[in-house]
């Protein structure tokens, strides 16, 4: 079994699952890497070996398969013996207007955004409660709670996914598990900048801003749950 606390990140090839890899390194937590690309993953797992002396395991897996997560889950217990925290950070966004989203595009967001969460979480779940202890969190969107023009399919996945969050929260509890669910605003990552209308990046949050709210949320004191994390830009610029 590993000796240091473990934090399996999804999404962790770039944008906000980079971030939250490198704070969860620099706070001494092994940290258990996944998405499609290999090779950035294992560019990043170098650095934070390099800069940390961080523990790093990187599992290349696609959430829009269904046997992805299970082995997914399966490859980093078998490594470690436990996750501590995990992070559903891996999401697609197709922001388009309502006719012109086809229907794989929505089916892609549906499997990644919100079916992958719900069968990985399944697999980490168990240890964690019977360890009455661990910390589940879900990287959501303020548009999980407000709707917005071209959001038709992605605030869908993330409203499922709040209602998903919300539900598991009530359940494990009893159990000393956390569940987190954090609503970001823009952030400036390719998700949101490939966009022909993007907002300034001037007027994003940085990635690093949710790494910092997440590992706040996580290092909370034993007997506190920040079930749900609004975070967005202060005093943004306007175009
Ligand atoms: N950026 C924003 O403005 C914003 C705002 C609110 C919420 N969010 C949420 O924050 C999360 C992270 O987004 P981001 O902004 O960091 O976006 P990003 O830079 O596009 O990163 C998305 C990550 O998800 C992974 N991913 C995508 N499809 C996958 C698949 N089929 N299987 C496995 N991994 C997959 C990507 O890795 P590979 O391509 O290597 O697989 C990448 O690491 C998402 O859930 C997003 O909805 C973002």
């Amino acid at each position: 079994m590993m000796n240091k606390p473990v934090v399996l990140i999804t999404g962790a090839s770039r944008g906000i699952g980079a971030a939250l890899a490198e704070k969860f390194a620099s706070e001494g937590y092994a940290v258990a890497l996944t998405a499609r690309d290999m090779e950035k993953m294992q560019i990043l797992a170098a650095n934070l070996t390099k800069s940390y002396k961080a523990e790093t395991l990187c599992v290349p897996a696609d959430l829009g398969k269904v046997e992805d997560a299970e082995r997914l889950a399966n490859a980093v217990l078998k490594e470690w013996g436990k996750v501590d925290v995990l992070i559903n950070n891996a999401g697609i966004l197709h922001a388009r207007p309502f006719l012109e989203i086809s229907a794989d595009e929505l089916q892609e967001m549906l499997d990644v955004n919100i079916r992958a969460v719900f069968l990985l979480t399944q697999k980490v779940v168990p240890g964690m409660v019977e360890r009455k202890d661990g910390t589940i969190i879900n990287i959501a969107s303020l548009g999980g709670k407000n709707g917005f023009k071209g959001g038709t399919g992605y605030s869908a996945t993330k409203f499922a996914l709040r209602g998903f969050a919300q539900s598991l929260m009530q359940e494990l509890r009893k159990d000393n598990v956390r569940v987190v669910t954090v609503f970001p605003g823009s952030v400036d990552t390719r998700l949101i900048s490939r966009n022909p209308d993007a907002p300034d990046p001037a007027s994003m949050l940085q990635a690093v801003d949710v790494a910092h709210a997440v590992y706040a949320a996580v290092s909370v004191d034993a007997r506190a749950l920040m079930s749900e994390i609004d975070i967005r830009p202060l005093n943004p610029v306007k175009k």
